[in-house]
Formats: C-alpha cells, structure tokens, sequence
C-alpha cells in the first residue's frame, strides 16, 4: 500500500494490458472482469498500484489506442459497471489505479472524424483535425508510409500513427474542452491517474515543416538536437499546466505520467515540472544496453534530470510496445533493439536472457523512484519470437510493407494455470493471440511458493524494497571496478556483476536477495544481483 500522500513518487506500478490478462468469459480477448477478478493477485505480489492499457470503445486497429467513445467501455472488455467495479475492487484491496489516455488522434470511427468527413472540406467539423488541400509536409508515420492520408473529396489529414488513428488540432478550443471533460469523468469515477499517450506530440510545429530525419518513436529516442517538428514542441506544457490544475482539485493526489520519446533527459524532465505532470516513463533506462558504463550513466542523468525539477524518477524495463526485457537481454550486450522477432530472425539466448532479466530487475528495484512493471515479467516471460506471421495484427506490421513484425510478440495473453486450457487466460482454449507451447513452465501456479521462481523473486524484492523504503532512498555510488555496479541505498547495497569473473562482497555484507544463487565462495557470479545489508 503506498506510504503517502504522494504515493507516486516511490510507487510500483504494474502495466495490464487488458486484452491479454485475464479473460472472463472465454472469447479469448481478456476482459475488466477478468482483471478484477485476478486483482487479489497483484496484492499478494506486492505492488501499489495498476496502470490499464485503453479498454475504451474502439474498432482496436491499434488495440485500443484508437478510441472511438473516450467515456465508454468496448463491449469486448465489458461495461462500465465492470470499470466500476474494478476500480473498487482495486480500491478496496489497496491499490490505485490509473488509466490511459489517448489525446493526440481519435479513432476515424469517432464521432467528430465522421461528422468531419459528412461536412466535407472548410466546415468546422473538419477544424478539429489536422486536415490540408494538399500533404504539406513529407511527414511519415510512425508505423510506416505517408503520414497523410487522401479522403473522397480530395483533402489529406495527418495521421501519425495509423491511418485509422486522424490527428487531432489541439489548437481548437473544442479540443482542449473535450479533454478536460474527459479528465473529469474519469477522475469523478474515481481514477487515481492517468497515463497520457504521445504526451510529447499533441503540439505541432505551427508551419508543418519538412522533417527528414526517421521517426524513431517506439522503435528508438530521437538523436539529440532541436524536437522534429511534430514531437515535443513548446506548446504542450500549457495544456499539461491546465490539466494539473484539474487534478490538484481532487482529493487524494491524482496523477499524470507522460510516454514522451525525449531526449536528452532534460527535455523529459520539463514534463514533470512542479505544475505539470507527476510522473514520465524513463525511456532511456529501458534502451540502456547491458553494460554498467552506460547504466551507470543513464541512472545518474535521470536522477540529476528530475531532481532539478523536484520530481522522482521512473524506471522500465517493459511494457505492450518493446521486446520483453527477457528476451532483449538474451542478445549480446549492446544489440540495437528491434521492434520485433518472428521465425527467422536471429532468436535470443532464453537462459541468458532469463537471468540477465532477473538481474536487471533486482537493479531497477534496489533504485529510489518509481518503477513501472509490465504483466507477466514477474513470471520472467519471454517475447512470443516464432509468432507465425498471420497471427500478426500490430499495424506497424502491414504499413512497414513487413519490414517491422511488430509488437504482438509482447503482447501475447499470460499464463497463470500450467495444466489448463490456455494456461488458464480464460476458461477455453481461445486466446487472442496463440501462447506458446514452453510457456507451461512459466504459468503462475508453477511459480507460487517455489523458491528461486522468478514470481518469487519478484515477490521477496518487493516486500524488501517497501520494508527498507529503497523507493523513497537514495543512491551513493560504491567504489568499484571493471564490469560492476554498485551502489548504497540507505542500509542496502545493491551490486550488479556484469562481467565475466564472480565478485567478491564486501566482508560485512550480509546478502538479503540474490538474482541466482551465490558461489560457495560467497562472491557474485556473472550475470547477478545481490541486495545486501551493509
Ligand atoms: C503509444 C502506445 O503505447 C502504443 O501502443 C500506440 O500504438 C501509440 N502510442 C499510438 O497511440
């Protein structure tokens, strides 16, 4: 349960991806009553609080991240009694909750994109979009192919994303007033939060100018220098300022993380400034290759980046849109992450992986801040990477022209049941995407209570972070050398082996957790992370 008021700033945080966690009435797409149901779960696991990917009405070309109703539940998901009652039930059980929300781009099937394309060219309708006589800019998506799509009548709009997900004009005041009044329905039913997807591209460069560098959003950070015209423009902090506002009116703290793909980390650090939002995903922790250097460097920018605003750092290793982090560390150190893995693509090290995951998070949790988990990791599943392709259903997929697989292998439903019908997602064997045949030795029940299972490493760093308050600590950096990481959080000294040779402890430590066991001589293997008591 969080320890204070601003429960944020040292929380755990577990992304659902609701299409993929709990399926309750067996369709084989999860559902909110499946969550719900499976939420007691997450309290025994030790988090504060849950983060839900969009169940939103929509027609799902990006699953869900293409809202047709932003007030309603898709009846895939169930209803908003449903969202109710796993709001309570959330509630009830001491854990918050946040949802997303999508602002940057509507579904086309929403209401004001129909009624802009009924108006036709020059009516106000079409004024909460971002349509043109002609595609002004050479502007790609991030999914691939033009980012300007022609209509009937012979306009374009800009669609950053899919051709399904229109941009919207966040210069027309309708816009801004929509979404606060969505802000309110949400917070009125008793959300504790909100992830803002895109939160750095709502804003446009008001002359839509040519960019010619690649659009590397979720496959990569921008490169350093000026923001491309289309992302993190100085606009969008006076609409986070407005929606602060609505939320320092409610009681207790209600709060707002930014995805925002910036860099360096001080232009991401001015989205968390005192006015604006809580929280930003730290994507430069999750690109990090493994190698204590540039981990060392990126911990020590993040926090100097939010610190100078007063703000906590986050930190990620996962979630619905990259590789999973046991499969990503199953590729040499310093691999460039790939957007996905299928059958013939070079194929990870899973035993590597697996233990390089395990060490990776007992270092992400030994550090102050928040930290954002994403479903199943606490099992250390692996990315689907033999997908068969016809399964794909990621847009990025098709509009790549198949040069991208996507991000379906991350997204695959999780197992909790060894022996049942689709390790027991759901009640049947359907399941939305088909779950690989290994995955029986990583389903939840397989896990619980066995010492050494990575369910149970989750489960003892968890309890060990809250009772020793390393997410409301701080970090001093040990001396070390060569391939190793170490540093002091309060009591707790937190050392990553890297290298190939074991390390030695110092003599006083006395060893808490451990990512795989210890040599008989007591030092550290490769490839491991100890939290001892110093
Ligand atoms: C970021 C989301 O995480 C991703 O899944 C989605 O495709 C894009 N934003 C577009 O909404």
């Amino acid at each position: 349960m969080p320890s204070t008021d601003a429960w944020w700033r040292d929380a755990v945080i577990y992304q659902i991806y609701p299409r993929s966690f709990a399926d309750g009435n067996g369709d084989g797409m999860g559902d909110l009553p499946g969550i719900t149901a499976r939420l007691p779960r997450l309290r025994e696991l030790g988090i504060d609080a849950v983060w839900l990917s969009p169940f939103y009405v929509s027609p799902q070309h990006d699953a869900g991240y293409d809202v047709a109703d932003y007030r309603d539940v898709d009846p895939r998901f169930g209803s908003l009694g449903d969202a109710d009652k796993l709001i309570a039930t959330a509630h009830d059980l001491g854990l918050k909750l946040i949802v997303d929300l999508v602002p940057n781009h509507t579904s086309s099937e929403h209401a004001w994109f129909k009624a802009a394309l009924a108006a036709g060219p020059g009516s106000p309708e079409r004024e909460r979009y971002i349509f043109r006589d002609e595609p002004p800019n050479n502007w790609k998506s991030v999914f691939g192919g033009p980012a300007w799509q022609q209509v009937d009548d012979g306009q374009w709009y800009l669609h950053l994303f899919d051709v399904s997900q229109p941009d919207l004009n966040w210069d027309h005041p309708e816009v801004r007033a929509e979404f606060l009044d969505i802000l309110r329905f949400w917070l009125d039913r008793g959300v504790d939060g909100f992830r803002v997807d895109v939160a750095h591209g709502l804003v446009k460069d008001a002359q839509l100018t040519d960019w010619t560098a690649p659009s590397v959003v979720l496959g990569g950070l921008e490169p350093a220098g000026p923001p491309p015209p289309m992302w993190d423009q100085e606009g969008v902090h006076e609409i986070y300022r407005q929606w602060r506002a609505v939320l320092d009116g409610y009681s207790p703290a209600r709060i707002m993380v930014a995805e925002a793909w910036v860099q360096p980390e001080e232009r991401l650090a001015r989205y968390v400034r005192p006015d604006e939002m809580h929280q930003a995903f730290n994507f430069p922790y999750l690109e990090a290759p493994w190698k204590a250097g540039e981990l060392r460097e990126v911990i020590d920018s993040s926090l100097a980046a939010t610190g100078s605003v007063g703000a906590t750092t986050t930190w990620v290793l996962s979630n619905h849109d990259v590789v999973r982090h046991a499969s990503r560390l199953g590729f040499p150190a310093g691999t460039g992450r790939k957007p996905g893995i299928g059958i013939g693509d070079p194929q990870p090290d899973t035993g590597l992986g697996l233990r390089r995951a395990r060490a990776a998070t007992l270092l992400m949790l030994g550090l102050p801040g928040s930290a954002y988990l994403y479903q199943g990791e606490e099992l250390g599943l692996p990315e689907h990477t033999t997908l068969a392709d016809e399964f794909r259903q990621d847009p990025a997929w098709e509009r790549s022209g198949h040069a991208e697989r996507g991000r379906d292998g991350c997204r695959v439903p999780i197992p909790w049941e060894a022996d049942a019908p689709s390790y027991g997602f759901g009640p049947g064997d359907d399941s939305w995407l088909p779950q690989p045949t290994s995955w029986a030795e990583y389903a939840l029940d397989r896990q619980v209570d066995v010492p050494g299972s990575t369910y149970e490493l989750y489960r003892s760093a968890l309890a060990t972070r809250r009772e020793h308050h390393l997410g409301g600590g701080s970090l001093i950096w040990s001396s070390t050398e060569g391939d190793v990481l170490a540093f002091r959080n309060g009591g707790i000294l937190v050392l990553t082996n890297f290298g190939q040779e074991p390390v030695a402890l110092p003599s006083d430590a006395r060893v808490l957790l451990s990512s795989e066991p210890l040599g008989d001589d007591g030092r550290v293997p490769a490839d491991v992370t100890v939290w001892a008591a110093v």
